[in-house]
């Protein structure tokens, strides 16, 4: 599949390189074509992404992954060009985060989230939050964490969601360990998951961990 994936911090190297090794055909795209970071990434197996602007990334992908700085990400997708997302679907992994004030505050909260800002932004777009709630390694192996912990996504459209299911299947995702919440309003559980996710990073000392769900049959 042509996947582009916009970023280039660690969730976008992490995702681009295994995109990769799955066999995928990869642009990546940051402000500049000439990122430093880009130019030193190094791809295992002798393979390779492209790499390009975030316009000419996301032109080039039928998938795309947001992969910016959540605080960034409507600038970076309005440099993307909102055509370019026309009819596509777009994993949203960012995370609204504003550490300005010393502790952790979201941007967009309260009945609002990052996730509604940028489906309202690209109509025509099939926006599905995911892989949000987790730390990048974890992302794209979820066998590096013991049990049966789960994945939440969102969006409004439903074959959206079942395409991104099936590729984070490719990542250790296994259906029954995906849970829908629902349209993407339920973008603001996942974001505002941060709070537990952060807390939990502290007392646990680590990032490699995630939750699972205990329910009682009905
Ligand atoms: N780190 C994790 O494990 C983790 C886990 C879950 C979710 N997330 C979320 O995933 C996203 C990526 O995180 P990250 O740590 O890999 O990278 P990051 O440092 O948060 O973001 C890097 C990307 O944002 C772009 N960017 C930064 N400022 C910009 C601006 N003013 N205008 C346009 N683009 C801008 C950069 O563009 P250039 O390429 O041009 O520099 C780069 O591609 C974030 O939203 C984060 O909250 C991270």
């Amino acid at each position: 599949m042509r996947i582009a994936v916009l970023g280039t911090g660690v969730v976008g190297r992490t995702i681009a390189t295994k995109l990769v090794q799955l066999g995928h055909d990869v642009t990546v795209g940051s402000r500049s074509q000439l990122n430093p970071a880009a130019d030193a990434w190094k791809f295992p197996g002798g393979r390779s992404a492209a790499f390009d602007t975030f316009a000419g990334a996301a032109a080039a992908g039928d998938l795309i992954f947001n992969c910016t700085n959540g605080a960034a990400t409507l600038t970076a997708l309005d440099m993307a060009g909102p055509r370019n997302f026309d009819g596509k679907v777009l994993v949203d992994v960012a995370n609204p985060l504003d550490f300005s004030t010393g502790s952790l505050r979201l941007i967009y909260c309260n009945g609002d989230s990052l996730g509604e800002r940028i489906q309202a932004a690209l109509p025509d777009t099939k926006v599905v939050k995911a892989l949000n709630t987790v730390t990048a390694p974890v992302m794209v192996d979820a066998g590096r964490v013991p049990g049966d912990h789960v994945l939440p996504i969102c969006g409004n459209d439903e074959e959206a969601k079942q395409a991104v299911r099936d590729l984070v299947a490719c990542f250790g995702w296994d259906q029954r360990r995906i849970v829908d919440l629902g349209d993407i309003t339920a973008a603001r559980a996942q974001e505002a998951h941060l709070f537990m996710w952060l807390a939990l990073a502290d007392a646990l000392d680590t990032y490699e961990f995630n939750f699972g769900l205990a329910v009682r049959s009905k």
